[in-house]
C-alpha cells in the first residue's frame, strides 16, 4: 500500500446516494478519484472491470453500486444476485489481483430483525427477503476471496439524491392531510453524506489495513413512524402523522422488526465520531431548502 503518497480510488455505482456524496468527499482529498456508474463500469462485466483497474492502478475500490429495490428484488432474484453477489465477487477478485483495498457496503438486512438489543459484527446472520440474502451473498464473496476489505453495514438510507424515505415523505405530506406510518419497525436512519465521510476518514488516514466487517449508521433509534414526525417538524409541515401497525400493510417482502446496529467496533477501530440521526436529518433537510427542493 502506498502511505503518504496519493493513491487510486475507484468509485463504483457513483449516481446513487452514497456515490453522489463520494464526489463531494472527494473535493477535499489528496487523493486521485475515479467515478463510474453502470455506462462507464458495469461492474457484472467481470473482464472490463479486471482491465479498469489494471489500467487506472487502482488502489481502493468504494462499491457504491448495487441492486437496492428491497421490493423488486423478490421478483428479480437473478439480477438481484448478479448486482449484489456475483459482481461483488468479481469486485473482489480484482481488488486481490493488483493488492488494492475494497470498501463495501451491506445492510442491516443481512439480520432476521428478531433481536431486541443492537446487532454486533458476531451476530448470526439471518436475511428474510432476496435482497438481504442476495447482499449477505455479497459478503460472503468478499470473504472468500482472499481481497483486503472493509464492509460497512448500513442501514436506512437517505440523502438529498435519489429516492428514499425522507423525500417521500416530504412529498406524501403535502399531498395528504394524513400520513400512516409504522411504529413497529425500528432502526436508525442513515445520512448518506455521513457515511460518505466515514469513507473517506478511512482512505485519507489510510486506515485502508484494517481488514473487517464493520457496523456504520448515525446515532441514536427510532421507528419509522418517529423518523416521518422528525421530518414533518423540520419541514415546518402541519400533516398529521399516525402511528400504524406493520401487519396493517400488505407487502410481499418482510422487512426485521428491529435492525439497530452497534457501532462500537467502527469507533473504536477508527477514532471517529459519528453524528446523531436527528442533527444529521436536519443538514439533509436544510440543504433540500437550500437547493430549493419544495418542502
Ligand atoms: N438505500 C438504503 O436504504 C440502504 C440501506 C442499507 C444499505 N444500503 C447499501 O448502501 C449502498 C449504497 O446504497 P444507495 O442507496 O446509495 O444505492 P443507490 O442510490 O440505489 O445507488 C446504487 C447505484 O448503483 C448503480 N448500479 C446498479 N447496477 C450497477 C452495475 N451493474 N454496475 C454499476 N453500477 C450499478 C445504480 O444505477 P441504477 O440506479 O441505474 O440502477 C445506482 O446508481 C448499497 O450497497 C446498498 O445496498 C442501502
Amino acid at each position: 500500500m502506498k502511505n503518504c503518497i496519493e493513491m487510486n480510488i475507484l468509485v463504483t455505482g457513483a449516481h446513487g446516494q452514497l456515490g453522489n456524496e463520494m464526489v463531494r468527499v472527494s473535493d477535499k482529498s489528496k487523493d486521485h478519484y475515479v467515478f463510474t456508474d453502470i455506462n462507464e463500469l458495469d461492474i457484472t462485466n467481470r473482464d472490463v472491470l479486471h482491465t479498469f483497474v489494471n489500467k487506472e492502478q487502482i488502489d481502493v475500490i468504494v462499491n457504491c453500486a448495487a441492486y437496492t429495490n428491497v421490493d423488486k428484488a423478490e421478483e428479480d432474484e437473478r439480477t438481484a444476485n448478479l448486482v449484489n453477489n456475483v459482481a461483488v465477487g468479481y469486485l473482489a477478485e480484482a481488488a486481490k489481483s493488483v493488492g488494492a483495498t475494497l470498501i463495501h457496503v451491506s445492510t442491516d438486512y443481512v439480520f432476521s430483525g428478531k433481536n431486541n438489543v443492537p446487532y454486533t459484527e458476531h451476530d448470526i446472520t439471518e436475511p428474510i427477503g432476496i435482497y438481504g440474502e442476495t447482499k449477505l451473498a455479497g459478503e460472503n464473496a468478499i470473504v472468500a476471496s482472499g481481497c483486503n476489505y472493509i464492509i460497512l453495514r448500513t442501514a436506512w438510507l437517505y440523502s438529498v439524491w435519489g429516492n428514499n424515505f425522507v423525500k417521500m415523505m416530504l412529498k406524501l405530506m403535502k399531498e395528504r392531510e394524513t400520513l400512516n406510518v409504522v411504529f413497529d419497525q425500528i432502526g436508525t436512519p442513515t445520512y448518506a453524506g455521513d457515511l460518505a465521510d466515514a469513507i473517506g476518514w478511512i482512505i485519507d488516514h489510510r486506515m485502508i489495513d484494517q481488514k473487517g466487517i464493520y457496523h456504520f449508521t448515525n446515532e441514536g433509534v427510532c421507528s419509522w413512524y418517529d423518523f416521518a414526525v422528525a421530518i414533518g417538524k423540520l419541514s415546518e409541515n402541519m400533516c398529521n402523522i399516525r402511528p400504524v401497525h406493520s401487519h396493517e400493510y400488505s407487502s410481499k417482502v418482510k422487512r426485521p422488526h428491529y435492525s439497530v446496529l452497534d457501532k462500537v467496533r467502527f469507533r473504536e477501530t477508527f477514532g471517529y465520531q459519528i453524528p446523531y440521526w436527528m442533527e444529521s436529518l436536519e443538514k439533509c433537510i436544510n440543504q433540500l431548502k437550500a437547493k430549493k427542493y419544495e418542502i
